[in-house]
């Protein structure tokens, strides 16, 4: 069975164009541009944030959009859709397709919290087209609702003696979302992830233009105009940029790059493998990525911060930002709650009307995107392991139901798996491409590889940057964080967040480890099985290594 599994008939395809642009815009575009870049700028000094989020745009983020196009696509012409054939597809040593288990595994840990929070914005969406939650927002029971939506001792019990209070709702809707993305994915590339994102993204960026919309007619409030708002953003300050404790700013900014932009996991490899040498990557790559950035600076940018700062000045800001889920979850449906809605006055049908906007928008950007973490998964099991497309999705469903009890009961859990597989791995999986790319595979060959069927010629500085610039500042933050951070989080000292942990915070860390080490080591396991039935051989077969 081994030889037919990447027959190249039984590949799966993008249907068109379109449908891979928007799939691809539906990977990158998600709750990271909605929730997470607003919370990191305003953490990380807003102005000065800015500066060294496009800094790490041009130097990390579109030259490694350009190599795991190229990587991704490359590997499909072999027949392979995951990072260990494609890796292989570079270099013969064999130790790089265990090291490609990564690009399988780390999708797989972030869709774990990733759905899970995904299906919040389900159960507020549908909270808010009921009513719950005006009433909530409009008695200033905001954050309430949210500790009961999320059955809160959640996040309080286990070590102490409190247990999970269990919630219904948080359970009901997390099952549901689950199965939308299993069904979904059941259904194969082109009938299933792309005709979602065919619908999905013109309905988020028309829900996100009519909230923009709204925010930018908003009348000024004690004193504070919505401009001003923006200037927390828009005002660049190169003042932290270059003193002490500045290397913070410098890695959420490069952290928030990655993660945005879907890079550094395998997911962008996976939908590139679906292509063929005569698409252009270099041009539909920057497509992918100017569209990340309109949705994430222009839209995300324009909504939850000046919003929040139009109604309750910087402080709240600050605050809401730094509970990281807060802004989202409890600032903005209190914001709809004195937003006017067409000329009447503010009340329980704003909180309906904006809030369906709002987290319907992030429901449909959180589950094109996590259909694209769950691909490489799925077509591992399906080219690597001889899997149904069925029988793949219920494997994929089990692995994330055993792995999400922890991440819904114990606290700290959902932290530790964002902090190792959402941003720290991000990084150690991006140095490994990037140096099997421009230096083990050779950086000549790389560039006519992401030329191959391009009409566009990339600027040849970017060679250079690719070359040189990315793989460096990498290995610099690598080692930078070698000698000051490693130690201490390692030895569970340290949390990922900086302070100590306290007892049940290290608890979170030893189970959340457990499930990275232990689903780490069964798919270097199945890497190895692959291995075994001749998955690899072929790779290098018809081309001059
Ligand atoms: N980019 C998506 C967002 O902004 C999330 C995402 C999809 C992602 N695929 C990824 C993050 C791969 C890291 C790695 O929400
Ligand atoms: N630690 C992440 C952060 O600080 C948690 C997070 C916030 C997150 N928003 C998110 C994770 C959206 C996934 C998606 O931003």
């Amino acid at each position: 069975m081994s030889t037919t599994d990447y027959a190249p008939q039984e590949r799966e395809q993008w249907g068109s164009r379109l449908g891979l642009i928007l799939a691809m815009a539906g990977n990158a575009v998600g709750l990271g541009n909605f929730l997470r870049f607003p919370n990191q700028a305003v953490q990380n000094g807003g102005g000065s944030f800015m500066v060294a989020y496009f800094i790490s745009l041009v130097l990390l983020g579109i030259p490694l959009m350009w190599m795991e196009w190229g990587i991704g696509r490359r590997g499909g012409t072999f027949g392979h859709s995951t990072a260990p054939g494609m890796f292989q597809s570079l270099t013969k040593a064999r130790l790089v397709r265990y090291l490609g288990a990564i690009g399988v595994v780390m999708p797989l840990l972030i869709v774990i919290y990733y759905v899970y929070i995904e299906s919040w914005t389900l159960g507020y969406a549908v909270s808010a087209i009921g009513g719950s939650l005006g009433e909530a927002a409009l008695a200033g029971e905001g954050s309430g609702f949210f500790a009961d939506y999320l059955g809160d001792g959640a996040q309080l019990g286990f070590l102490g003696n409190e247990t999970w209070q269990g919630s219904n709702q948080a359970i009901v809707f997390f099952v549901i979302t689950m199965a939308v993305n299993l069904w979904v994915l059941s259904r194969g590339l082109s009938k299933g992830i792309e005709i979602i994102a065919k619908i999905g993204m013109p309905v988020l960026v028309l829900c996100a233009v009519a909230l923009v919309a709204r925010v930018l007619t908003l009348p000024d409030q004690g004193g504070r105009s919505v401009i001003d708002g923006l200037g927390i953003y828009w005002v660049p300050d190169w003042s932290r940029l270059f003193s002490s404790g500045a290397e913070v700013i410098w890695l959420a900014a490069a952290g928030q790059i990655f993660f945005t932009l879907s890079v550094g996991s395998g997911a962008i490899n996976t939908y590139a493998s679906y292509l063929s040498n005569d698409d252009d990557i270099a041009l539909t790559g920057l497509a992918t990525v100017s569209t990340n950035e309109f949705c994430e600076v222009v839209l995300g940018g324009t909504l939850a911060i000046p919003a929040a700062y139009l109604f309750m000045g910087i402080g709240e800001v600050e605050a809401a930002s730094a509970s990281n889920m807060g802004l989202a979850f409890v600032t903005m449906p209190q914001v709809f709650a004195n937003t006017p809605l067409l000329g009447a006055d503010p009340g329980a049908s704003s909180v309906a009307v904006f809030g369906t906007l709002w987290f319907g928008l992030l429901f449909v950007a959180g589950i094109t995107s996590s259909l694209a973490l769950s691909q490489p998964t799925m077509a591992f099991l399906q080219g690597s392991m001889g899997l149904s497309r069925r029988k793949a999705a219920l494997v994929v469903g089990g692995l994330i139901a055993i792995c999400v009890g922890p991440v819904i009961v114990i606290p700290g859990v959902l932290d530790e798996i964002d902090y190792w597989a959402g941003t720290f791995g991000l990084v150690l999986f991006s140095t490994i491409e990037v140096i099997l790319f421009m230096w083990v595979f050779g950086a000549d060959r790389a560039w006519a590889e992401i030329h191959k069927g391009s009409d566009i010629q990339i600027p040849r500085i970017f060679k250079f940057i690719m070359t040189w610039v990315t793989p460096l500042v990498l290995l610099a933050m690598l080692i930078a964080w070698g000698a000051q951070q490693a130690w201490p989080i390692l030895t569970f000292e340290n949390s990922p967040g900086g302070g100590a942990y306290d007892d049940a915070g290290r608890t979170g860390a030893v189970v959340g480890r457990t499930i990275m080490l232990g689903m780490f080591l069964l798919f270097v396991s199945l890497v190895f099985v692959a291995a075994r039935r001749g998955n690899y051989d072929k790779v290098h077969q018809g081309e001059a290594a």
